[in-house]
């Protein structure tokens, strides 16, 4: 059975460590990400852009898919499934389909209209026990066609959204979806203090997690931060795998069938596997499942 993420946030932020959040695309990545999870004994969160929903024929089937492999590969760890950077009508529509966690993204809208927005959509995730992301701050680079050029979110504005109940808190702080540029200049830990500060221990999420170094994860989590999203780092792992496999010219391979998708994607799916078990190591989630 899918869980929510209120609980299993909340032990992460009583405890010091961070839960993953890994998106996922396909059959591949979430047999990937739940099987690295089973194995670490690791809570975990997957998350669906609403391309990515799209990419999967709908809301709907993401539901089903993730459940029935869930259920197939007998997952015994904690698992939510949240919507990432949610539209107003996408966080409804997810409610609706059966996720048990959603965010919703009012950042780009002015702040009374991202705040009235969150304000409703808290009610109704809360009505039926699920857990709510916000956020405040865009978080730089662009995610599935979601853009902001990262600023550092204001911390007051970050109290009135934490002080509506939601149940984790994403803001920006000089995170960037994607690749880092060489010359970024790094987290801004003052203002994430701030932020814990302002919303009274409110349980921080990091966005952009791919490629920030492990000192900087680790102090982040220090400072509040109890979940990580990552979604890049995966796609590159899958991506470089698979290039090799062709590269080695084994799709060629006749005689061995080095065509068939089950061999052609293998090695993707392994890089999958053991990048996620990677992260979740360095978040220290490991055998928090229970
Ligand atoms: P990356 O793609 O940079 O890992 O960021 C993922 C993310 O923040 C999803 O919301």
């Amino acid at each position: 059975m899918l869980v929510f993420a209120t609980e299993m946030i909340n032990k992460a932020h009583a405890g010091h460590y961070a839960i993953g959040q890994f998106n996922i695309n396909n059959m591949e990545w979430i047999k990937a990400i739940l099987t690295a999870a089973e194995e670490m004994k690791s809570p975990v969160i997957l998350g669906v852009s609403e391309g990515a929903g799209k990419y999967m024929c709908g809301f709907d089937n993401v539901v089903g898919m993730v459940k029935h492999i869930h259920d197939y590969l007998k997952i015994t760890v904690p698992v939510a499934l949240h919507l990432d950077h949610g539209t107003y009508e996408g966080a409804k529509a997810c409610l609706e389909a059966g996720f048990t966690s959603i965010m919703f993204d009012g950042s780009h809208f002015p702040f009374e209209e991202n705040l009235e927005k969150s304000k409703e959509l808290i009610a109704l995730a809360h009505s039926t026990g699920r857990s709510i992301e916000c956020e405040v701050g865009g978080i730089g680079g662009s995610e599935d066609g979601v853009t902001s050029s990262g600023e550092l979110a204001d911390p007051k504005e970050c109290a009135t959204i934490a002080g509506l109940g939601v149940d984790f808190l994403a803001a920006g702080i000089g995170n960037i979806h994607g690749v880092y540029p060489e010359n970024w200049a790094g987290l801004n830990f003052d203002r994430l203090s701030e932020i814990q500060t302002a919303t009274n221990g409110k349980p921080l999420v990091l966005h952009g997690g791919t490629g920030i170094p492990t000192e900087q994860i680790k102090k982040a989590i220090s400072l509040g931060v109890s979940k990580i999203n990552v979604n890049t780092e995966l796609q590159l792992q899958f991506a470089a795998a698979t290039r090799k496999y062709v590269e080695e010219g084994k799709d060629l391979d006749i005689g061995k069938k080095g065509f068939d998708p089950r061999k052609l994607l293998k090695p993707g799916f392994e890089a999958m596997v053991e990048i996620t078990k990677a992260k979740i190591k360095e978040f220290g989630s490991d055998g928090k499942a229970f």
